[in-house]
């Protein structure tokens, strides 16, 4: 791997893995009075889902596509693991995920035991640019809010279709650059500019695309990512911050990032898409 992405990937890691984050988790998990002998997924669903509109925008994702327990499946950047749980317990398949940030992976594979779905999972830790798995190994591959760390965008699909199988899917959730002026940071997936590689998704389409995936579906999600921040903050300063929540992942300015997100999606200056695209084996 080319010398810069090394070091882009340690200040990724950094930017992510805080350290200490169990120990959050378990104590709002304590607060919350959720007892972790008998946690379910749901339970975890407002902390390990670190992406615009959480479980909504998860089931929203897996609706555009029949997923079922004969899958194999990858979640390419899967954090905590939160999808990851969902998709095994849902759909009852096997499902895999790779994480740059060790402590998400090491937390991720303590969850996955409290909720008593290690017999279907595999959390490791490994960078998206370099997929620990062989050629042609995955029915579907999932992705959420990651390509926008990562600079070599033809590198990033060009894995990811390595691993699917002919005609295999991709389920993507993105944040891309918008018409607008310069995003405003800090942010939720960066402190500052140098850790941001936000591409528009014209770019990114033809980048999927050269990479030898063809686009099924690719929708628009302003509006709703607006309306869910906005009702977030709303919540935020009527009652401060839940027990459970994101801003845990985020750190002591977690109310800036986003405050500095929602202005990005309402000014245009960043957009956000989900969508789908297969293995092109025509
Ligand atoms: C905003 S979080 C999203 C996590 C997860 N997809 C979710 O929806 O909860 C971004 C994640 O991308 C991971 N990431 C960033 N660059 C990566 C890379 N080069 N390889 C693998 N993971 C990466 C980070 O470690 C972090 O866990």
């Amino acid at each position: 791997m080319r010398k810069e992405q090394v070091k882009l990937e340690a200040i990724v890691e950094n930017h992510y893995g805080s350290g200490g984050i169990m120990e959050k988790i378990e104590a709002g998990l304590k607060l919350a009075d959720l007892d972790i002998s008998s946690l379910t997924i749901d339970d975890l669903a407002p902390v390990d889902g670190f992406h615009t509109r959480g479980r909504m925008a998860t089931r929203e994702l897996a609706g555009l596509t029949n997923i079922s327990a004969s899958d194999l499946v990858l979640d390419v950047g899967c954090g905590l693991g939160g999808t990851v749980r969902y998709l095994a317990d849902k759909f009852k398949c096997r499902v895999a995920g790779i994480d740059l940030t060790e402590e998400y992976i090491s937390i991720g594979k303590k969850l996955t035991e409290y909720v008593g779905l290690s017999h279907r999972v595999e959390l490791r830790h490994g960078s998206a640019l370099e997929i620990p798995y062989t050629d042609e190994r995955f029915d579907l591959v999932w992705t959420d809010h990651v390509q926008m760390n990562i600079a070599v965008k033809h590198r990033f699909y060009g894995e990811i279709a390595r691993v699917l199988k002919p005609d295999g899917r991709l389920l993507f959730h993105d944040v891309f650059r918008g018409a607008g002026d310069a995003p405003l940071y800090p942010t939720p997936w960066a402190e500052d500019e140098s850790i941001s590689a936000l591409a528009t998704e014209s770019s990114a389409r033809k980048t999927m695309e050269q990479a030898g995936m063809k686009i099924d579906q690719w929708l628009p999600k302003g509006p709703e990512s607006i309306e869910f921040f906005q009702k977030a903050l709303a919540r935020i300063e009527a009652k401060g911050q839940p027990p459970i929540g994101i801003h845990i992942l985020m750190g002591d300015n977690a109310k800036e990032k986003i405050r500095n997100y929602l202005r990005n999606l309402e000014e245009d200056r960043v957009s956000i898409a989900l969508g789908m695209a297969h293995k092109d084996s025509s």
